[in-house]
């Protein structure tokens, strides 16, 4: 969830490294940090806040030295206070650490440091590991074995980067990304290639269970046992390139308006993987999909599109409650795991589970380096481009094209799906948000909203409320439109607003009957619909399609709206407080 980096070249370390991390912002921004060797002395500045308000108070870019680590955190062990934001320093100050993970076994490492007399000054798991790198160094006087004890020692999930008191930049990965960049005057070494993407493109990416030492003489990397090992150094694409806001005010915004473009160029990057993967799908005895938040949406979907088009069927199952029903699993089955990021800890461990029980693993993936596409047997690439905005966006329009094209091709081409006339209908959306940022205005002082729809848009009104949760912190709940009579209706009074999610298709007039029993208990009703109706009081036109594929056109006007009424709110739409894009922790 955290960012961390590390820099050792000829440049000034500091403000390279904080400009890396207000690019990775996005993995965690509660507080931020940067450490440098500067005169055979490590210095460290920290504070709470995202790391343009830290930079301007605490003056990170100004430390001296050109070797260095940062990090941008995002809390779990331990409150979001200055002292608990990283780097962490030795109780002697001689080494320092960012670490991203959780280190399970800090409560037993750190009572045995402590009475060996090494001093902890935070509540974090993390500073155990430059305490425990202290201790074996102070042992041993040498970094590779420091470092081999160390790993050996540690337990749970992480990556770190450490600074030592001769200017040595040292790091480790178990099951968290960490990548490193050659540049032409200094090494890089980051959560994301984001971190360090404008000063070179060849990269390494460490494997698990590696580390590396990097100092004047040049990089060595090694396994856990200690044996050398080689790796290529890859090119990375030229799409991270894209990870400015160019002319947005927003990445959200961008992003959301890049949608005509990256929905029909979805999986083209991975044609082959997408034939191979509706083979297996044909042959597959059961067939389970999964994801967490925003892709289980899409997961959601796919449940409708397989059952109605191609007649399979296809179980959802929420990632983190893999784990509570095991044996769920049958042999010969295939698990579809939907992620962005490729790097959802929750995601992860049920593939894991899948696999372990058998089962061949399709993932859907944005980012094609990541864990998942690793432990999948065919990945295809939803071919989005970066998303940096948290909330996601123009990644699930995408895990959507995915789904059609696969279901699409399994029924022999009986959605008729033509992508580009989903784009042309998205950007007759986009072409005009003036009556979305009216309607935004309206929301800004509202407690509660409901987002209401029935059969395959009952997913889509799911998406939508976490949408308006994330970027507005109002409180958001979908519902299937039937349920409301069931309860939710009890909640509805004139502090309410409703969205209908209600295309003119076989849902619309059970939808517009629930519209009417909502509106005489005086909430607010905002349709968004294709067709008018006077039960409205805020009507959102969509254009007409194809019926098959008005998912794609109905989460556009609420992705507007939710990113409308964040602005009015004032609050951060592309870092909302308390999350992070990539949630590599349970
Ligand atoms: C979406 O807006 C959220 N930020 C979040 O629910 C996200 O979809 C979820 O954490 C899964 O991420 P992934 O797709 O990268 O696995």
């Amino acid at each position: 969830m955290c960012s961390i980096i590390g820099y050792l070249g000829l440049s000034t370390a500091a403000p390279i490294i904080v400009k890396g991390l207000k690019r990775m912002e996005y993995r965690g921004y509660d507080s931020v940090g940067v450490a440098t060797f500067s005169n055979n002395q490590i210095l460290v500045k920290k504070g709470v806040g995202n790391v343009l308000e830290v930079n301007k108070n605490e003056k990170l870019d100004e430390l001296s030295g050109t070797v260095g680590i940062g990090h941008t955190r995002w809390a779990t062990h331990g409150e979001v206070t200055n002292t608990n934001a990283h780097p962490h320093p030795s109780s002697s100050g001689e080494i320092a650490i960012v670490h991203n993970g959780i280190i399970e076994n800090h409560e037993e490492l750190k009572k045995e440091l402590q009475q060996k007399g090494y001093e902890f000054k935070s509540q974090t798991d993390s500073e155990v590991i430059a305490n425990l790198l202290q201790y074996h160094y102070d042992k041993v006087k040498e970094i590779k074995k420091a470092l081999l004890n160390t790993v050996s020692e540690l337990k749970g999930n992480y990556a770190f980067v450490a600074v030592f008191e001769d200017g040595t930049l040292t790091a480790a990965r178990l099951h968290e990304p960490l990548i490193i960049g050659i540049g032409k005057d200094g090494y890089f070494i980051s959560s994301d290639v984001l971190g360090f993407v404008e000063h070179t493109d060849e990269v390494i990416y460490l494997d698990n269970r590696e580390f590396v030492i990097i100092n004047s003489s040049g990089i060595k990397i090694f396994d856990f046992e200690a044996n050398p090992v080689q790796h290529q150094i890859t090119k990375v694409s030229k799409e991270f390139a894209d990870a400015y806001k160019g002319e947005y005010a927003h990445f959200t915004i961008k992003e959301i308006s890049e949608q005509p473009t990256t929905i029909p160029n979805t999986a083209n990057n991975t044609r082959l993987e997408l034939d191979l993967a509706t083979d297996f799908i044909k042959h597959a005895k059961t067939l389970y999909i999964t994801g967490s938040g925003t892709s289980y949406n899409a997961a959601l979907i796919a449940k409708f599109l397989f059952s109605k088009y191609a007649k399979i069927k296809i179980e959802p199952i929420i990632s983190s409650e893999v784990q509570f029903s095991p044996d769920i699993f049958e042999q010969q089955s295939i698990l579809i795991a939907l992620s962005q990021s490729g790097e959802s800890a929750d995601v992860i461990e049920a593939v894991t589970i899948a696999k372990n029980s058998g089962v061949k693993i399709i993932s859907i993936v944005n980012m094609m380096t990541s864990s998942l596409v690793q432990i999948s047997s065919i990945a295809i690439g939803l071919n989005c481009g970066p998303e940096i905005g948290v909330a996601a966006t123009k990644s699930f329009t995408s895990q959507l094209a995915v789904l059609y094209k696969m279901v699409d091709k399994i029924c022999g081409g009986c959605i008729n799906l033509d992508l580009s006339k989903v784009s042309e209908s998205i950007q007759k959306i986009l072409s005009d948000h003036s009556n979305i940022q009216e309607i935004a205005r309206k929301l800004k002082d509202v407690s509660d909203i409901y987002v209401l729809g029935r059969g395959i848009h009952y997913p889509i009104a799911s998406e939508a409320s976490l949408k308006l949760k994330e970027l507005t912190y109002i409180h958001a709940e979908g519902l299937p439109g039937g349920e409301l009579k069931h309860g939710p209706l009890a909640l509805m009074d004139s502090n309410t607003y409703v969205i209908m999610i209600n295309p003119n298709d076989s849902t619309y007039s059970d939808t517009l009957t629930s519209a009417r029993e909502i509106k005489v208990r005086g909430a607010k009703i905002i349709g968004i619909s294709d067709k008018p109706s006077e039960v409205y009081d805020h009507w959102i036109e969509i254009p007409q399609v194809d019926e098959s594929v008005y998912p794609f056109i109905e989460i556009v006007p609420v992705q507007l709206l939710a990113y409308y009424a964040a602005i009015e709110k004032d609050t951060d739409p592309d870092y909302p407080r308390n999350l992070a894009k990539s949630v590599t922790v349970k």
